[in-house]
């Protein structure tokens, strides 16, 4: 079983005045509840855990977009500076592909995928919630027959919608409340925000579609 860092359903996060928050987002959030320093830490963890299970094979790493391109590109970073400091090295290529399926702080009934040319040994995801995002594209992809398929996702959250769906690698395990921030977003919103934080009610209507 993927081991991850645990948030707390009491964890207060932190005061937003600790942190540098963009002036366009200040009366929006709650709490900062990961700073990017340690999503940043996690990360770099996680890349040497999966290039030591990955061996030699060669990885096509896939981006789960939109949501999933900060930690696709931070994760990608930490994997390059493995391969080029170490005796043992991964080929890496990569691949982007682009599903939706959330209205407002809801998920709605469909999931739509777009794009992706070449298919994946390697997923690279935001978040995981009922994990039905997931599954879909994860049947889609083995209609590919690809060698293996491992699914990395920066955050999976602790919710009785959950469908019992688990990535094979997981960054933190958070709270069933919507969180913004790290690209994840509300309504396109947020995605410019460093640190994954906690969404007011005022922001939830105020960019509420
Ligand atoms: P699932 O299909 O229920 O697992 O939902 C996964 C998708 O819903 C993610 O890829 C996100 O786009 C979106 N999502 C779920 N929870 C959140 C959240 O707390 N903040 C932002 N997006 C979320
Ligand atoms: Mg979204």
């Amino acid at each position: 079983m993927a081991s991850y860092l645990q948030i707390a359903d009491d964890e207060k996060g932190h005061d937003l005045n600790l942190f540098c928050i963009p002036r366009h987002y200040e009366n929006d959030l709650d709490k900062v509840i990961i700073p990017h320093g340690l999503i940043m830490d996690r990360t770099e963890r996680l890349a040497r855990d999966i290039i030591q299970d990955m061996g030699g094979h060669h990885i096509v790493a896939l981006c789960v977009l939109k949501g999933g391109y900060k930690f696709f590109a931070d994760l990608l970073d930490y994997i390059k500076a493995l391969n080029q400091n170490s005796d043992k090295s991964v080929p890496l290529t990569v691949d982007f592909i682009r599903v939706k399926s959330y209205c407002n702080e809801k998920s709605t009934n469909s999931v739509k995928v777009i794009g992706g040319d070449e298919l994946s040994h390697l997923a690279g995801k935001d978040i995981v919630e009922t994990g039905r995002t997931m599954q879909t594209l994860l049947s889609l992809l083995s209609e590919c027959n690809p060698k293996m398929v491992k699914v990395v996702s920066l955050l999976v959250k602790r919710t009785p919608r959950s469908s019992g769906y688990r990535p094979d690698y997981i960054g933190f395990e958070v709270p069933d409340g919507f969180l913004v921030g790290y690209a994840l977003d509300y309504n396109e919103y947020f995605r410019d925000l460093s640190h994954i934080c906690i969404l007011n009610d005022h922001a939830k209507e105020k960019y509420r579609v």
